[in-house]
């Protein structure tokens, strides 16, 4: 069967668990080279492994997605790995404690939406250069 990917560079944040790790899989299976980026560094790289033994190719970077120096560590780590990158997943994120506003404590409103913040500051953050069809990248 023909792999879609085969050859392009996917980022997942948030890639170590849940709906990222699978679609990190996701990626590997078909075909892509992925940079996984978490706060699990023993999640992180276990996937990373579990990805290369099966005959992709994967890097795990720590990161904290709230904090802009770990994300350019983050573009810097994977384009020096891979000299470029194709698809972004801007998935890490907490849901934070379901509760009414009046019953939402001030810690759990802030550490939520320090996260949504991060977020949309991936959004619109330099490494979308790095995207097709937006700024085209040269590894040069
Ligand atoms: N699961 C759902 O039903 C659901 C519904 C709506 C939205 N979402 C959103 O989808 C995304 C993934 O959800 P999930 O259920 O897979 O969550 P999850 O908790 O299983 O996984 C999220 C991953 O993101 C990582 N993460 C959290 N904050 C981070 C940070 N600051 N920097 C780097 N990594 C960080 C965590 O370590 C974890 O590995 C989240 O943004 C969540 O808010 C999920």
């Amino acid at each position: 069967m023909t792999r879609q990917l085969e050859g392009a560079v996917a980022l997942v944040t948030g890639g170590a668990a849940g709906i990222g790790k699978a679609a990190a899989l996701a990626f590997a299976e078909q075909g892509a080279k992925v940079a996984i980026a978490d706060l699990k560094v023993d999640r992180g790289n276990e996937l990373a492994d579990a990805v290369e033994r099966s005959g992709g190719k994967a890097i795990f970077v720590r990161t904290d997605v709230s904090r802009t120096g770990d994300v350019e560590e983050l573009i810097g780590k994977t384009v020096t790995a891979f000299g470029r990158i194709d698809c972004a997943f801007n998935n890490a994120g907490i849901e934070g404690t379901l509760a009414t506003t009046a019953d939402c404590t001030e810690e759990n409103f802030d550490r939520s939406h320090q996260n949504r913040g991060a977020r949309v500051r991936q959004e619109r953050h330099p490494h979308q250069r790095h995207l097709p069809g937006r700024y085209p990248y040269r590894d040069d």
